[in-house]
C-alpha cells in the first residue's frame, strides 16, 4: 500500500499533531483557483494533469482545509504525502494506480453508524445463495444469447419487486444499440442532491465454451458474476425493507455484455461522461463468491481504480465488517470498473481473492456455487461493505 494519506476534517487534528512541520500536498488545481484569497500566500511548486502540488506548514494546512470546508463546503479534498518524492509521483500518470481527482473531493467521512449497523446486521447469505442459484439456472446469460435477455427481464422483475410501492425509485432496462441484452438500472433518487450519482454495480452476463460457441454453451457464471449481483440484489433489499432515503442518488446497475470486453458498462460510463453527470463513486462487484486467499477477504485491485475510494473502502471494511483486508491488481482492465475510470470517475473493484488464488471455474460449466464453496458466506462480507458504502457516500 502507498504510504497516501487521505486527511479529512476530521482527521486533521490528529495528523497535524503526528506530521512533521513541512507537509507535501497535492490538491486539485480548479478548487485551489477557486480559493482566491488562500492562493496567493501558496506557491504551487508543480502542475500536472489538473493536481497541484504545494508545501505547506501545519497552520497552512488548516487554513487550507477550512477554507475547502468554508468556501467550498465539502470536506477533505486533498492529500497529504511524507516526502516531496512521493507527492510528485502522485502528479505522474501512473498504469497501476490512477489518482483520479473527482473522487478526492467526495467526502470519504465515516459518521452514519446509527444507519449503518442495523442494516449491515440484516444482511443474510441465504438470499445471496438464492439468487445466485436462480441466476445460474439460465443455461447461460451470454450477451447474443435469448436466455441472456431473459435473465435480465429476470432481474428487472426482481429489482422491481423490491422497490415496488416507492415513489422516489424506478427500475429500467438500458437498450444497447449493438447487441440484444439490456442492462438493467435502479435508481433511487436522492432527497438532497439528487444530481450527485453513487453507483453500486457488476456484469450480470456469463460466458463459456470461448468466443464461438458461447451462444450455445451452458455457462452458469455463479462466481462471475451471479455472485457480484446476488450481492447487489441483497443490498437493495436491505435498503428498500429499512426505508433507506439516500440524500445523493444512488443507483444500482447490472450491466450487459462485459464478457464481450466491457460493452455495456462501457455504453453507459461514456453516456453518463457526455452527458456531464457528476458520479460521486462508483463499485464494481465482480465475483464475491469463492474465498481464496487465506489471510484476506476482501482484496481491493489497485489497478484501474481510485486510491483514495480504495483506501475509504479499507476503513469501511475494518468498521463494519471486520475481516482482513488488502490490496491486489488485475493488470489489465478486467471488469467493468475499468469503464468508469476510463470515463474520468472514481471506480473501485473489492475482490473475492488476490489474483494468485483465482477461481479455476470461471468461463466454464464448472463455475456453481458448489465449486465456490457450497455456500455465499463469503458473499456476505462483501453485501456489508455494499451497504455500508451506500449509506456512507449517500449520505
Ligand atoms: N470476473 C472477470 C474478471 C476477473 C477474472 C478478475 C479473474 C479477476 C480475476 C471478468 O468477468 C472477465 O472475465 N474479464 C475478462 C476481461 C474483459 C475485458 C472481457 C477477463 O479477465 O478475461
Ligand atoms: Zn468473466
Amino acid at each position: 500500500m502507498k504510504k497516501t494519506l487521505l486527511v479529512t476534517s476530521l482527521l486533521l487534528a490528529s495528523v497535524a499533531f503526528a506530521a512533521p512541520k513541512a507537509q507535501w500536498v497535492t490538491v486539485d488545481s480548479n478548487i485551489l483557483g477557486k480559493l482566491a484569497p488562500m492562493q496567493k500566500a501558496l506557491m504551487v511548486e508543480k502542475e500536472a494533469g489538473g493536481v497541484s502540488l504545494v508545501q505547506l506548514t501545519e497552520s497552512e494546512l488548516e487554513k487550507l482545509s477550512s477554507a475547502i470546508h468554508n468556501e467550498l463546503h465539502r470536506c477533505g479534498g486533498y492529500i497529504a504525502h511524507e516526502s516531496e518524492a512521493e507527492a510528485l509521483l502522485a502528479l505522474e500518470p501512473r498504469g497501476d494506480m490512477h489518482y483520479g481527482m473527482k473522487g478526492l473531493f467526495a467526502d470519504y467521512d465515516i459518521d452514519q453508524e446509527p444507519l449503518v449497523v442495523p442494516m449491515v446486521a440484516e444482511v443474510k447469505a441465504a438470499n445471496i445463495e438464492a439468487t445466485i442459484r436462480a441466476l445460474s439456472a439460465f443455461h447461460n446469460r451470454y450477451y447474443k444469447a435469448t436466455t441472456g435477455t431473459d435473465s435480465q427481464n429476470f432481474l428487472l422483475e426482481t429489482w422491481t419487486k423490491l422497490g415496488a410501492g416507492r415513489s422516489d425509485v424506478k427500475v429500467e432496462l438500458v437498450k444497447h444499440a449493438s447487441w440484444p441484452q439490456p442492462s438493467v438500472v435502479m435508481t433511487i433518487e436522492g432527497s438532497d442532491y439528487p444530481e450527485e450519482i453513487l453507483i453500486i454495480g457488476g456484469h450480470a452476463d456469463s460466458i463459456a465454451g470461448g468466443w464461438f460457441g458461447s451462444e450455445k454453451s451452458r455457462a452458469p457464471g455463479g462466481d462471475d458474476n451471479a455472485s457480484g449481483i446476488a450481492t447487489i440484489t441483497e443490498t437493495i433489499r436491505i435498503a428498500m425493507a429499512a426505508g433507506f432515503k439516500p440524500r445523493r442518488t444512488v443507483q444500482f446497475m447490472g450491466y450487459a455484455a462485459e464478457e464481450a470486453g466491457l460493452l455495456g458498462s462501457k455504453d453507459i460510463a461514456n453516456t453518463y461522461k457526455t452527458r456531464a453527470k457528476s458520479v460521486v463513486g462508483v463499485v464494481q462487484f465482480d465475483m464475491t463468491l469463492r474465498k481464496g486467499t487465506a489471510d484476506k477477504d476482501i482484496v481491493m485491485m489497485t489497478d484501474f481504480t481510485n486510491a483514495a475510494q480504495n483506501e475509504f473502502l479499507g476503513r469501511l471494511i475494518d468498521e463494519y465488517v471486520k475481516v482482513p483486508w488488502g490490496y491486489s491488481k488485475c493488470g489489465y482492465g478486467c471488469s467493468d470498473h475499468a469503464s468508469w475510470t476510463n470515463a474520468g470517475f472514481p471506480a473501485s473493484m473489492p475482490f473475492e481473492s488476490t489474483m494468485g488464488d483465482i477461481n479455476k471455474a470461471i468461463h466454464t460449466d464448472k463455475d456453481t456455487i458448489e465449486n465456490a464453496g457450497g455456500n455465499a458466506n463469503h458473499a456476505a462480507k462483501f453485501a456489508k461493505l455494499a451497504v455500508a458504502f451506500m449509506v456512507e457516500l449517500a449520505n
